[in-house]
């Protein structure tokens, strides 16, 4: 870690930081237009904040930080900016994947990455492979990704084993619930923060952001500082959260 790197996390009370930290990385496109560029060289540069924003997350020990990449929604976007994305995604994981590896980074996809190419679905494979076993920050990726999707899944996955007889639908929980996420085994959202001046959840992990506290900026993802992280995290620390109870 740098000098610069070191006072940066420095400023945040590891007390108080978040364990789990849920990014919509929005923005790209607009930022990409008022520099007179294509979309794409939007999306190139919100790859550049996500590596500086992981490098945070690495260096604060974060428990899990997860980003939104593409939502169910986003293959309605132009062919040729689904086709820059998925490109995007699988040069990331193998630029990067080492590089993580090293950090003792564990990678995870969430969403419905089967509806990949084989390329892709290969990259993501391999990665996730690799780190399998790391115990560092669990890192998400949500790739063809929606919060109701995932949870339509998981009551389908349930719903096979009532019918089975592996289990009674009375005795299904919220924890028996959670198990069959794709966040299994991770906890629950604690600060979800997006970027761009955007107010929505937009279908992003709503089972696990259902206490989560929410922090939103007018800065676009590509311009996205981890001074600005760091500030967002800071802000978490000092939120009185009381879990539907009432504090003292
Ligand atoms: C939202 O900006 C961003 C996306 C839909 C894609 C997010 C992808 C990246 C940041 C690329 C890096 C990700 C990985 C995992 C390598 P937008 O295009 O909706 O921007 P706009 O609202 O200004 O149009």
């Amino acid at each position: 870690m740098t000098d610069a790197e070191y006072n940066l996390i420095s400023k945040v009370n590891p007390e108080k930081l978040p364990r789990h930290v849920a990014i919509i990385m929005d923005g790209n496109g607009r930022w990409a237009s008022l520099q007179g560029l294509l979309r794409s060289a939007g999306h190139s540069a919100g790859v550049k904040t996500l590596k500086k924003i992981l490098t945070v997350a690495v260096n604060l020990k974060l428990e899990a930080l997860t980003v939104y990449a593409f939502s169910t929604e986003n293959w309605k976007r132009p062919h040729a900016e689904v086709d820059f994305l998925m490109h995007l995604f699988s040069d990331y994981l193998e630029r990067e994947k080492a590089e993580m590896h090293e950090k003792n980074i564990r990678i995870r996809f969430l969403g419905r990455t089967d509806a990949f190419s084989d390329g892709i679905r290969n990259r993501i494979r391999e990665a996730t492979e690799l780190m399998k076993d790391n115990t560092g920050v669990k890192f998400n990726i949500a790739a063809n990704y929606g919060g109701r999707d995932e949870i339509v899944r998981a009551a389908q996955k349930l719903a096979k084993k009532a019918a089975a007889g592996e289990i009674l639908p009375d005795d299904i929980t919220d924890e028996i619930f959670e198990n069959e996420l794709d966040t299994c085994g991770q906890p629950p959202v604690d600060l979800v923060i997006r970027t761009s001046g955007e107010y929505r959840v937009s279908n992003f992990l709503l089972w696990q952001s259902a206490y989560a506290e929410f922090w939103f900026t007018n800065t676009t993802w590509p311009e996205f500082t981890p001074e600005e992280f760091v500030d967002a995290l800071i802000d978490f620390g000092n939120r009185d959260r009381k879990f539907g109870a009432v504090k003292n």
